[in-house]
């Protein structure tokens, strides 16, 4: 999709997954922080990179990074508030810069048809923290492909190749992954997806076709029970637990969704790429649920947030009847540095706390949210599971209309102070920092994000 098209496209629809980089509030901020030689590498970056909706044209050039911040070529450092959820352990921790050079100096690759010691460490790990008989681990060197294995093994083990997804989800780039996801900018003038792939309401209350108004009625979980009965051989619902804009379902969501999967004889599979290993204060988001999937899949900071490394976690039974279909089978499969990588990560997050400061600084950082909304007109709404934050930006809160614009405009102006951060739906400031992030730095990007809202807000 070119520059010129994604103008005219209607702007929440498209801007579900990120902001578009084609805005005139993105050229006055170039112009007035983007010095010559940054001006000289993005060009460069311009003429070299095939060119592509949300990741083109770059908004800057980063030549450092370290705990939860960014640091721009020009030496200016930004906390980080998107990290692209990799920064669990915050960015360059010694401890897995340690394990990488360790593992690389040893065993750098792992030829097919071999194993290695770092990959079983890691494989057992995971074994032993993912929730109730989750124990059968597969490798892949991104979220997209696991997602792919994962549909890949629903459709095997139950004979069925439908799937119910959610709209507005994402759940990587490749085909089949887009053909489960729901948003416009990755489905839209691609031609055909995957055949049987039905897609529902996610869990958001604000936007529910249902109308539940201010708190969700659980309709659209009694949705996905239709469909399940209405298609009768559905192998398998799709989803990501707690959609990273955020949508926050309520406590009994998945519980009924889980039943109504056994019911169907559907498998449940959830997406928690961006989230595991502690972002919402549990090391996997489904624990928050008490609710057990047949697949979980998991990826962005398991490789330390330094390599690419994603994981399909299957129950027990689901490994049966597997032996002779290749599901993965990717080169970088068992790649030893990057379980090297993962398995220091995982010591981080435990030896220092981490999900217990994702949990006390969420509450932290929830709370003066919740007081901001009193001061800021735009705020319609503030929700949050740990450190997993989303302030939603709206013109009229009887309307819920979205103050896209608005927070375009927010997010420039945050980014001019030292905060960056990525606008999800077009209207939802999203806010995902280091789960290493202290209090001096939560207190510093509150008030620039209250600054940037007053600014806005007095034009
Ligand atoms: C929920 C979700 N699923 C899948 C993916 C795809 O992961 P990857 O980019 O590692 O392929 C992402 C990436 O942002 C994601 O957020």
């Amino acid at each position: 999709m070119s520059a010129m098209q994604s103008a005219n496209l209607p702007s929440a629809d498209f801007q579900s997954e990120g902001d578009l980089n084609t805005s005139p509030h993105r050229a006055s901020w170039s112009a007035e922080h983007i010095d010559a030689e940054t001006r000289h590498w993005l060009d460069e970056d311009a003429k070299y990179f095939l060119h592509q909706s949300l990741s083109t044209p770059c908004l800057n050039v980063l030549k450092g990074c370290r705990g939860a911040t960014i640091e721009d070529l020009s030496g200016r450092k930004l906390l980080d508030f998107h990290g692209n959820n990799v920064h669990q352990v915050g960015f360059s921790h010694p401890r897995v810069i340690e394990a990488i050079t360790g593992q690389i100096k040893e065993l750098s690759f792992c030829t097919r048809r071999y194993t290695n010691i770092p990959a079983i460490q890691l494989a057992k790990k995971l074994a032993e923290l993912a929730p109730g008989n989750l124990m059968r681990v597969l490798f892949a060197p991104g979220g997209t492909s696991a997602i792919g294995m994962a549909i890949k093994l629903a459709r095997a083990a139950t004979g069925r190749f439908k799937t119910i997804s959610m709209w507005d989800s994402f759940h990587g780039a490749s085909l089949d992954a887009i053909s489960v996801g729901g948003e416009a900018i990755f489905r839209s003038g691609i031609g055909p997806l995957l055949p049987g792939c039905e897609h529902v309401p996610p869990p958001d209350n604000r936007h529910c076709p249902f109308k539940c108004g201010a708190a969700c009625n659980l309709s659209c979980a009694d949705y996905i029970e239709y469909v399940l009965d209405k298609e009768g051989d559905v192998a398998a619902v799709v989803a990501e637990t707690v959609r990273s804009t955020p949508f926050i379902p309520p406590r009994d969501y998945w519980k009924k969704v889980r039943a109504a999967c056994d019911r169907h004889g559907a498998l449940l599979i959830l997406d928690e790429i961006p989230h595991c290993l502690g972002r919402t204060g549990k090391m996997f988001t489904c624990e928050h649920y008490e609710v057990v999937p047949d697949l979980l899949i998991i990826g962005k900071g398991l490789g330390g947030g330094i390599f690419p490394l994603a994981a399909l976690i299957a129950r027990e039974n689901l490994n049966g009847g597997m032996a002779d279909k290749a599901l993965g089978h990717y080169t970088h499969e068992k790649n030893p540095v990057a379980c090297a990588s993962g398995l220091a990560a995982i010591e981080v997050i435990e030896s220092e706390g981490l999900l217990e400061n994702a949990r006390v600084m969420g509450e932290y950082a929830f709370g003066r949210m919740l007081d901001m909304m009193n001061a800021h007109r735009l705020i319609g709404d503030v929700r949050g599971l740990g450190l997993l934050m989303g302030m939603e930006l709206v013109r009229d809160p009887t309307t819920n209309e979205r103050a896209t614009d608005e927070a375009e405009q927010v997010m420039y102006r945050a980014l001019s102070k030292g905060l960056n951060f990525k606008v999800t739906m077009g209207n939802i400031l999203t806010l995902t920092p280091a789960l290493t992030i202290t209090r001096p730095e939560m207190d510093r990007a509150i008030d620039i994000l209250s600054e940037s809202l007053t600014e806005v807000e007095r034009r």
